[in-house]
């Protein structure tokens, strides 16, 4: 039986947070040696947001270290920018003709976003952001789509873009299956549904133990828990959700503690900063290497764009004969 593909990718906004680490990388970085997997920087979809283009470059590097660091191995993973591939836009053009404006318009997740961002006119490209995405994944007959569970509209869409495009022209494209964490949504330090870099929210996967605890003092807890003492309810405090993730050791003494009102926010704060810290210790050290050596990296990237640029290449000869587009010479 042929190795299924994985094809997932993430925005290159700035260096990666705890959300990213749960709710993807440490999913692609358990699945490496068992499928072909392809990791794509989506630079041009950073501009949905975000129209400032000088960082995207160097967002790109940095998130790539931030991958390696985790993990991710470059002899294993095929890592590129889909702005390096002429093929992504070229998909992305046949497919808008195979999506409604009204079915982008009912995305739940675009609407989040809007609101989120407070965006008052969406550009066209903004609510195209899952067509350009069906082209990411289908290029590379993506069959295994590790992503978080605010993807999964994307992904419905992808896959009514493949079997549209099937049925018209002929069958290239297979139908994607999201692969979701249990943890795909981390809450933010806020309280609020995840953490995202817009919301600054964030812990950084590249913080540093001092870092780590100042910003979790800041995190909200149960807000009835007010004194020391006064019991809490760790199923409703943000803490102990970081706790179940990244201290299931003392995860039942913390939940018995914070309930009987022995153990007081603050205490219970440190106690989950080092848990995390801990958990990122090996990415933190692995990222100051790493960053010694730009030129490397650069090279990890240039290798992963000769090689995705072949099978882009290829996929878009099926598609223009099914066609019947003519073939380029
Ligand atoms: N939309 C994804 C996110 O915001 C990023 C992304 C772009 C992606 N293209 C993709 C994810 C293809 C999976 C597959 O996280």
């Amino acid at each position: 039986m042929a190795t299924k593909r994985i094809l997932s990718g993430m925005r290159p906004t700035g260096k990666l947070h705890l959300g990213h680490l749960v709710g993807a990388l440490e999913n692609w970085v358990s699945l490496q040696s068992a499928y072909l997997n392809y990791h794509l920087i989506a630079d041009y979809h950073a501009l949905t947001t975000d129209l400032e283009s000088s960082e995207l470059e160097n967002n790109s590097l940095e998130m790539v270290i931030d991958w390696l660091s985790a993990g991710i191995d470059p002899n294993k993973s095929i890592l590129f920018r889909h702005s390096q591939i002429k093929e992504h836009a070229e998909l992305h053009l046949i497919f808008s003709m195979l999506i409604t404006t009204s079915r982008l318009e009912r995305n739940p997740t675009l609407k989040e976003q809007v609101r989120d961002l407070s965006i008052e006119n969406i550009s066209y490209g903004h609510l195209g952001y899952p067509v350009l995405q069906s082209a990411d994944i289908l290029l590379y007959k993506g069959e295994v789509v590790p992503v978080g569970d605010d993807q999964l509209p994307h992904l419905e869409i992808t896959r009514d873009i493949a079997r549209k495009f099937n049925n018209q022209y002929g069958k290239v494209f297979p139908e994607a299956e999201p692969l979701i964490t249990k943890f795909s949504r981390l809450p933010g330090l806020d309280g609020g549904q995840k953490m995202s870099k817009s919301l600054n929210n964030t812990i950084l996967i590249s913080d540093n133990p001092e870092n780590v605890i100042t910003k979790m003092k800041s995190a909200v807890t149960d807000p009835l828990k007010i004194k020391r003492n006064d019991p809490g309810r760790p199923d409703v405090c943000t803490v102990f959700t970081y706790h179940t993730k990244f201290n299931t050791n003392e995860e039942k003494e913390i939940r018995g503690g914070c309930e009987s009102g022995s153990l007081g926010c603050v205490e219970c704060k440190l106690k989950c900063a080092a848990a995390v810290s801990n958990s990122i210790a090996p990415i933190v050290e692995k990222r100051i290497q790493l960053e010694k050596s730009p030129a490397t990296i650069w090279d990890i990237l240039y290798d992963g764009e000769t090689k995705a640029r072949k099978v882009a290449e290829q996929t878009m000869q099926e598609v223009r004969s099914k066609m019947k587009l003519g073939i380029l010479k």
